[in-house]
């Protein structure tokens, strides 16, 4: 195998051996198998190509100390793409074939799961498309579902030190009752020209407002936003924001750890007065947020001058890693050692 840097990886596509398909046709899905082809070969009228038929998931697996790989919380994300699915109307694809490719998929590429030490992971990503031919807008008859896995160092190349995030208020990423709280396509392609004018301007992503108002916080391109003051764990609660599960996660843990926690609109003044932020998920893990600019506003908000993540943020963070690698029990069987 070629020799992958481990400790150097960047949030990208590295080729592995396997990629793992099942397909939806007359009724059925197939056993999930195992190609080792990079490509898909589908008809030109595809309703993903045309009408966005479209879902996606992200979720890791880590390797322990033990030596052992652990996949995190591959249940929640099963029951997120069924969402999708009733949401974009795809035929919803079972949880056991989800857990089955998934595992079959780590398991044949195993050999690409980093080591603990390098702190990097194996990022799984499942995509279902709906392939069969259709010109008038409607669903499609026939779908595939594919998992493939590549290895990922952090998503932001920060890690875990504070970046800004900007708010550009010309641009949504969804709709109030739109498909935002769906892990699908389409809203990553509304985001794409807000992030790139953020990156431009120098910010590490865009934080969206409410669709509606324009007065509360909804979420970053590709995380969910937190906040914390008086030993308090603030989440934006909202009708156009995707269910992130590493959120859920960090809610469950700030309680744990005696944090109470609040999910509930955040009016943007709020931000001026919260003593730590930051963006969660599976890619970004916890990226803390350095500084928040609303430009047409002409507002800034400020969490960290130190260019040091907040002690709360940073509890969170470690506890959470120390799940995912197997450093700590499990109590809430949040993961899969692969066998
Ligand atoms: N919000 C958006 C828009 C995302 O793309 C993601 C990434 O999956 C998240 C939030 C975080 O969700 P999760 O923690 O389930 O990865
Ligand atoms: C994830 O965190 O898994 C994501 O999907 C975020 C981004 C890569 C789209």
């Amino acid at each position: 195998m070629e020799t992958i840097d481990w400790k150097n990886l960047s949030f990208g596509y590295i080729k592995t051996d396997y990629n793992v398909r099942s397909s939806f046709k007359d009724g059925k899905w197939s056993t999930p198998r195992e190609t080792t082809s990079e490509s898909i070969d589908i008809h030109m009228a595809a309703t993903c190509l045309h009408y966005g038929q479209e879902a996606f998931e992200g979720l890791k697996a880590f390797k322990g100390k033990d030596g052992k790989v652990r996949i995190f919380r591959m249940r929640e994300n099963a029951l997120r793409m069924q969402a999708s699915c009733r949401g974009i109307l795809m035929e919803e694809l079972p949880i056991e074939i989800f857990e089955e490719s998934v595992l079959k998929a780590v398991k044949l590429n195993e050999r690409f799961v980093p080591p603990y030490e390098s702190g990097a992971a194996l990022y799984i990503r499942p995509l279902l498309i709906g392939t069969s031919p259709q010109v008038g807008v409607k669903p499609a008859s026939e779908y595939l579902f594919l998992v493939f896995v590549t290895p990922v160092g952090p998503y932001f190349k920060e890690g875990f030190k504070p970046t800004p995030l900007v708010i550009l208020r010309e641009f949504d990423r969804a709709a109030p009752h739109g498909t935002g709280t769906f892990k699908i396509g389409g809203n990553y392609a509304a985001g794409l020209v807000a992030g790139e004018k953020a990156h431009q301007m120098g910010y590490n992503a865009v934080l969206y407002l409410d669709p509606k108002e324009k007065k509360y916080i909804d979420e970053g391109g590709p995380a969910n936003f937190f906040a914390i003051k008086n030993n308090t764990y603030v989440t934006p609660l909202s009708s156009s924001i995707l269910p992130s599960i590493t959120n859920m996660s960090l809610i469950q843990l700030a309680e744990d750890l005696g944090i109470r926690v609040e999910r509930r609109p955040i009016p943007e003044e709020e931000l001026a007065t919260f003593e730590e932020a930051g963006i969660c998920g599976t890619a970004a893990v916890i990226s803390p947020t350095s500084y928040i600019d609303d430009v047409e506003e002409n507002k800034s908000y400020v969490f960290s001058k130190d260019g040091k993540a907040g002690e709360i943020s940073t509890r969170l963070y470690n506890k959470l890693r120390a799940i995912q690698y197997g450093d700590e029990p499990d109590a809430y069987g949040w993961v899969t050692v692969l066998e």
